[in-house]
């Protein structure tokens, strides 16, 4: 499988010609790398502007950053899987830290994982705890996000999920607060291990692991190669074009 960076641009930028000029910089910056597949997953306001901008091209696809669990209604302010769809979607970010922080629950995620596979879509199922402490309670929280995010996933539908570890302590920050790739290593091999016990071995296989947090182009190697990860969740440094062309070559050259 190539590995798979994903860029969270959150809610940047502010305008759209802004958005088209970061998405362009960064198909340029990100030409020719071999062995990654990029997704951008920008603000849903700039989906229309920015598929027409990527049409023809196939280095990089779009996400969105949330779907709302239902598909049309009285639901104010939220976005339906089949708004997003004519728009060249292929991914969406489920259950980021930023977004349960507004509320939003276990439940929710899994509903939200549910209506991405229903609609085709990649399931990118955001997962990590807030704060480490010596115990190692940490591991249980991980473990029933994950298994409340994929308790209506069949092993059929795995191809389109992927699971992405975010410390909810390392978001945010500069490189040196990321994880270290040691601790990325056991916790990427307790996720896959999760995954075995679900699912079976070949097909927990194939779900990618990837880690959020705090990647920047000086680290973005380290963590892939000695985290054990097939990619990673980029969010302040992807709205540097040339830090995440950066980012996506130091994960082609670990391919
Ligand atoms: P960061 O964000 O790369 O700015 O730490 C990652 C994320 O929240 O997805």
């Amino acid at each position: 499988m190539p590995t798979l960076i994903v860029a969270n641009w959150k809610m940047h930028p502010t305008l759209a010609k802004e958005a088209k000029k970061l998405l362009l910089g960064t198909v340029a910056s990100v030409s020719g790398v071999k062995g990654v597949q990029v997704a951008v997953c920008p603000p849903a306001l700039f989906l229309p502007e920015l598929a027409k901008e990527l049409r023809g091209r196939k280095a990089i696809e779009l996400g969105a950053q949330d779907v709302s669990t239902a598909s049309g209604g009285a639901h104010t302010g939220e976005l339906s899987l089949p708004m997003l769809l004519p728009y060249k979607v292929k991914w969406v970010i489920l259950g980021h830290s930023e977004r349960r922080e507004r509320g939003e629950t276990n439940d929710d995620v899994r509903a939200k994982v549910r209506v991405a596979l229903a609609g085709g879509v990649h399931a990118i199922v955001c997962v990590g705890e807030r704060e480490r402490s010596d115990d190692g309670t940490y591991y249980t929280f991980v473990r029933d996000e994950v298994a409340a995010a994929l308790a209506d996933v069949k092993r059929a539908d795995l191809a389109r999920i992927t699971l992405a570890y975010e410390p909810v302590w390392a978001i945010g920050k500069s490189a040196d607060h990321a994880l270290q790739a040691g601790d990325l290593f056991e916790m990427s091999l307790f996720l896959r291990k999760l995954l075995v016990e679900r699912f079976g071995r070949p097909a927990a296989a194939s779900v990618p692991i990837l880690y959020g947090g705090s990647v920047k182009p000086e680290n973005a190697a380290a963590l892939i190669r000695d985290g054990g990860v097939q990619g990673l969740l980029i969010g302040s440094a992807s709205l540097d074009p040339r830090g995440f062309g950066e980012i996506v070559r130091a994960a082609g050259a670990t391919v």
